[in-house]
């Protein structure tokens, strides 16, 4: 049997929201290659920002992984401060040496080590305690095994870029410099090597903050979060529920999924379609959820038959216009 379009309206002859963004016209600040890394949506994370009426204070990332969106956000001054929350303490070691002012220790690092297979077996051997060691070891295994991923059962690249094997993603200058950038951000960064759920507790009643929330993708679909990450289990629906409760603005990035919908419906949370390229090129199409996407104006609201997506500000309006 063949599968029914989720959005046939969108899927037709013509496409009605835009195509994947290019990633090489956003600047890569993150030291990582991260599996789910979010450089596509740099450009609407901007848009999102400057649409706002007054400039947040803080961004809180409560799943950072490789962090390039609170990392933007900084660069380029959309915010003061931003609050990465990861619980993976092997990808957390590197945000820990960046905030304790490691980061040129590690371009330095980078810089010198000859990376060979054998010099990689050896360095990932050893037991550190170090959280600069660490953090080097992270950057390692992150950058030579198979899609940069560290979930137990990742192998070494094999052939990788123009059959560069091992060394293929390793660009020590290049490295380097991210690094160095780095540190001139560090002071503005809160890392926290633990539970996003808590630090969006932590920050739910200040209304001079936002939230990018880009949970892995275990609430339906492919469940592609569980292979690429240790911690991949996390209670979507308590997710969204904290969501409903933020007094600042969020985003949240989702699989295209049905759960997602149901929930986002359930939560009269809004959806909008957004499309990315995944690392094999291939065009994807992923589901962008918030409380108001009035914003994003060149991509449809997905509205279904049950036309549930109703931002809390319609909400009110509804209600008070039945009171009258
Ligand atoms: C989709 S990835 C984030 C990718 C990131 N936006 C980027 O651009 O690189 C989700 C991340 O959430 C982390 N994670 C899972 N459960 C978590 C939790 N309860 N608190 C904090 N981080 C968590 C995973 O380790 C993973 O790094």
């Amino acid at each position: 049997m063949k599968q029914g379009l989720l959005f046939p309206d969108l899927e037709k002859e013509k496409r009605l929201y835009p195509r994947a963004v290019n990633v090489a016209s956003v600047p890569q600040r993150s030291p990582f290659r991260y599996p789910g890394g979010k450089t596509w949506f740099v450009p609407t994370f901007r848009r999102w920002m400057r649409s706002m009426q007054s400039k947040p204070s803080v961004l809180v990332e409560p799943f950072a992984g490789g962090g390039i969106i609170s990392l933007t956000a900084l660069f380029e001054n959309l915010v003061e401060r931003a609050v990465m929350v990861e619980r993976d303490e092997e990808v957390a070691a590197i945000w820990q040496a960046v905030v304790n002012g490691h980061a040129n220790w590690l371009a330095r690092r980078v810089l010198e080590f000859n990376l060979t297979r054998d010099n990689v077996i050896r360095e990932l051997s050893k037991r550190y305690k170090d959280c600069k060691a660490v953090a080097f070891q992270t950057l390692l295994k992150n950058r030579t095994l198979h899609g940069g991923i560290l979930a137990e059962g990742s192998g070494f690249l094999k052939h990788g870029e123009n059959g560069k094997g091992i060394s293929s993603r390793w660009y020590p200058k290049t490295l380097a410099r991210r690094f160095e950038n780095l540190s001139s951000v560090a002071p503005r960064i809160e890392f926290i090597c633990g539970d996003g759920f808590q630090v969006l507790h932590k920050y739910a009643r200040r209304q001079d903050v936002v939230y990018f929330i880009d949970p892995p993708y275990t609430a339906g679909g492919k469940r592609a979060g569980q292979r690429l990450y240790k911690y991949h289990q996390v209670d979507h629906e308590r997710l969204f529920g904290i969501c409903e409760r933020l007094k600042g603005d969020f985003l949240m990035t989702y699989d295209l999924a049905e759960e997602v919908k149901q929930l986002a419906r359930a939560h009269s949370f809004e959806m909008k379609p957004i499309a990315m390229t995944n690392t094999h090129n291939a065009e994807m199409t992923e589901l962008i959820v918030g409380r108001d996407l009035s914003w994003m104006t060149d991509a449809p609201t997905i509205r279904e038959k049950r036309a549930a997506y109703r931002t809390r500000a319609k909400k009110i309006r509804a209600r008070s216009d039945k009171e009258k």
